[in-house]
């Protein structure tokens, strides 16, 4: 195996590389929680949902480790304990996790690897970047019509294996972030 030394611009790419990995670990702990939450209240959509952003994380997740890789460090991530509450709950802690992700998180360390040159880096966050948005915005459909019913039959999603991109409907022939053919996204219910 080939280690590569670690150089003082890579210190703080890699550091970033490892909160987005930790983010995301956990956030793919936390939805999977929340999707058997859902289920048990009888809300198999908004379970569907998370199921979905579940599997996105866990692709944000893989990316961001196979770069700390090539930086020549090993993935590292604590997970957190969770707090599970009601699905209406979980819904609203779920948009504002991907809000900080969204307006300050992934800017940030776009910024920095960006400034270092680091195009592997800021292919894997930029990536995450726009899947979280995808994310937000369905949590925040979800809590809108949350009292409808809505969400009450189990729905189907599609997860883009490469960069997580998550939607309810096939939109089109290639992932509108990262180009690859819908044929290779992932069915989720
Ligand atoms: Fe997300
Ligand atoms: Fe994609």
């Amino acid at each position: 195996m080939v280690t590569t030394q670690i150089s003082i611009e890579n210190e703080v790419t890699l550091r970033n590389l490892q909160a987005a990995y930790e983010g995301e670990s956990n956030a793919h702990e936390k939805y999977a929680a929340f999707a058997i939450k859902a289920d048990s209240e009888g809300l198999h959509g908004a379970a569907s949902l998370f199921r979905a952003a579940a599997r996105a994380e866990e692709i944000h997740a893989r990316n961001h480790a196979r770069v700390i890789r090539q930086l020549g460090a090993e993935p590292t991530a604590t997970l957190h304990p969770l707090n599970i509450k009601s699905t209406i709950e979980n819904l609203h802690e779920a948009r504002c996790g991907e809000r900080y992700e969204i307006d300050s998180m992934y800017p940030e360390f776009i910024r920095e690897a960006r400034g270092h040159n680091n195009t592997a880096a800021l292919l894997a966050f930029e990536w995450a970047l726009e899947a979280e948005k995808t994310h937000a915005r369905l949590f925040s459909e979800a809590i809108a019509v949350i009292d409808s019913g809505w969400l009450i039959a189990a729905r189907t999603f599609y997860v883009c294996t490469a960069c997580g991109y998550t939607s309810e409907t096939p939109e089109s022939e290639r992932c509108p972030t990262c180009n690859l053919l819908w044929e290779k996204f992932e069915v989720v219910r």
